[in-house]
Parts: structure tokens; C-alpha cells; sequence
């Protein structure tokens, strides 16, 4: 359990990069951290709860709730960082299988619901405000691209729960963000040079500083931290 006001960190899809980066962050705050993802064997990050999840089975993610809330404490910071992109052959984009992009919608809004489902209601039972929900996000609701077919369309459907969550709650409640890193002209970042620490240092200050919009963009200084747009 966390010790007497001993915050609870939860990320959904954290692997090698950026989950790994924004729990070591957390950590070195005195923060508890739950990693979330399918292959708990996997998770080596020192002094983080591995928990099984598995986002596109509901189930798991509830389970997942439960066993973080039973270990660690109800959270206050939830990030959904898991995704899934699959090319499509021939750069022809409605040539994807179609059971393919169901898949990946599941991955990339599906299970971003549920988590936000269950984050707030846990944080409901047991008053226990503010929840900060960080969803990963990346450009392609703003700009669209045909190799993005399975991406886009499920960043898009996230980045308008956000949106509505934001409408819907007052921030002293819950606050979330869309959180995407992006090149210095505002646009897609290529996968080699997304930095996991600077996504660590980005929610650490959404975590505590109040007044962004939910709509988060920031490239990356030349001394490796975020700049907010
Ligand atoms: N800003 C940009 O332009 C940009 C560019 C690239 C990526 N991104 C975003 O960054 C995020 C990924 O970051 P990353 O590559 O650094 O990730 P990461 O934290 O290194 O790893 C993500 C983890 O998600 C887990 N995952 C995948 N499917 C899952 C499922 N069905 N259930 C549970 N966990 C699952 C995988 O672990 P298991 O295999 O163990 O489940 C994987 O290791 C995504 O949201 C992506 O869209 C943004």
C-alpha cells in the first residue's frame, strides 16, 4: 500500500520507451507506479508493480483496477500509452484487413475507455480528487495520414473523450490530456526520435501544474526536455 500521502501512478501499454520513462520519473517523485501490459515478465523497471492487462479484454483492465487499488492505492495520475498501427499493404489504406483495424481501434480508444471508466469511478468511491488521466497521443486527429488508417481514427475517437471528459467534469475533479509530442513545426514526430524522458518530464508537469489545455502539444529542446506549444 502507499504510505500516508504516497501518491499512485497506473499506466496502461507501458513498454521499454515511454511508459518505462514516465514511470522512473514518477518514481524518483515518490510516487507508487503500476506498469500495465500484457507480457509482465517483461517489465524492469525497479520498484514498479507489474500487473497484467491485456486492453482490448475489458475484464483485465477492471481486474487490473482492482489489483493496483489492493497493492498500491486508488490512483491519482492514470496514462494510457498502449497503441497499434498496422501498415497498410501497398501504402493502399482501405486494403487493410478489416478484423485488423477492429483490432487496433480496440487498442487505441477501446481500452482507453475502460480505464477511463474505472479510473473515475474508483476515484468517485473513494473521494478521492484530483484524477489526472493522460492519454499518449501523436498528430494524426489534427492531421490525417493515409499510412495512420488503423492509428488515426482511434487517436481521433481518444483525443474526443478527452475532450468531453474536460467539458464534463470540473478540474478540481478529474483533469485529462491528449498528449502528443511533435516536431518543432507541430507535425509527426518519426518513431526513432520520440523521447521517453521528455514524455516523463511533460507529465509530470501536466500532473502538477494546472491551466493547459487538454489538447497537449510539445516538441523537444535541444537539452532533451519538453516545450509546450
Ligand atoms: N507523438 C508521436 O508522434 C508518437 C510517435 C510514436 C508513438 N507515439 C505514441 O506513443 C505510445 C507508445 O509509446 P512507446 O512506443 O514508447 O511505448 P512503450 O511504452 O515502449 O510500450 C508500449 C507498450 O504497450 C503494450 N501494449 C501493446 N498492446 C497492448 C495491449 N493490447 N494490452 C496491454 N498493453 C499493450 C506493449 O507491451 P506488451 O507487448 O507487453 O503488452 C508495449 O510494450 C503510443 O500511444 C503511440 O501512439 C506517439
Amino acid at each position: 500500500m502507499a504510505g500516508p500521502g504516497q501518491k499512485v501512478l497506473f499506466i496502461l501499454g507501458g513498454g521499454p520507451r515511454i511508459g518505462h520513462a514516465v514511470a522512473k520519473k514518477f518514481l524518483s517523485q515518490g510516487y507508487k507506479v503500476a506498469i500495465g501490459r500484457r507480457n509482465t515478465d517483461k517489465t524492469d523497471v525497479d520498484g514498479a508493480l507489474p500487473v497484467h492487462v491485456d486492453v482490448t479484454k475489458p475484464e483485465t483492465i477492471e481486474a487490473a483496477f482492482q489489483e493496483v487499488e489492493s497493492k498500491l492505492g486508488v490512483p491519482n495520475a492514470v496514462v494510457y500509452n498502449a497503441a497499434a498501427l498496422t501498415f497498410p499493404p501497398d501504402k493502399d489504406p482501405f486494403a487493410v484487413d478489416p478484423a485488423a483495424f477492429s483490432r487496433d481501434l480496440e487498442i487505441n480508444v477501446g481500452g482507453a475507455y475502460a480505464a477511463l471508466h474505472h479510473a473515475t469511478r474508483l476515484a468517485r468511491r473513494h473521494n478521492n480528487p484530483p484524477l489526472v488521466y493522460i492519454a499518449t497521443g501523436n498528430v494524426t486527429p489534427f492531421q490525417a495520414h493515409p499510412l495512420a488508417v488503423t492509428l488515426g481514427p482511434g487517436k481521433s475517437a481518444l483525443a474526443h473523450l478527452i475532450s468531453v471528459g474536460t467539458i464534463a467534469y470540473d478540474a478540481k475533479e478529474f483533469r485529462l490530456y491528449f498528449a502528443s509530442q511533435v516536431t518543432d513545426e507541430g507535425g509527426p514526430v518519426p518513431y526513432p526520435q520520440v523521447s521517453g524522458e521528455a514524455h516523463g518530464e511533460a507529465y509530470w508537469k501536466l500532473m502538477n501544474e494546472e491551466g493547459h489545455d487538454w489538447d497537449v502539444r510539445f516538441s523537444v529542446a535541444s537539452d532533451g526536455s519538453p516545450r509546450f506549444a
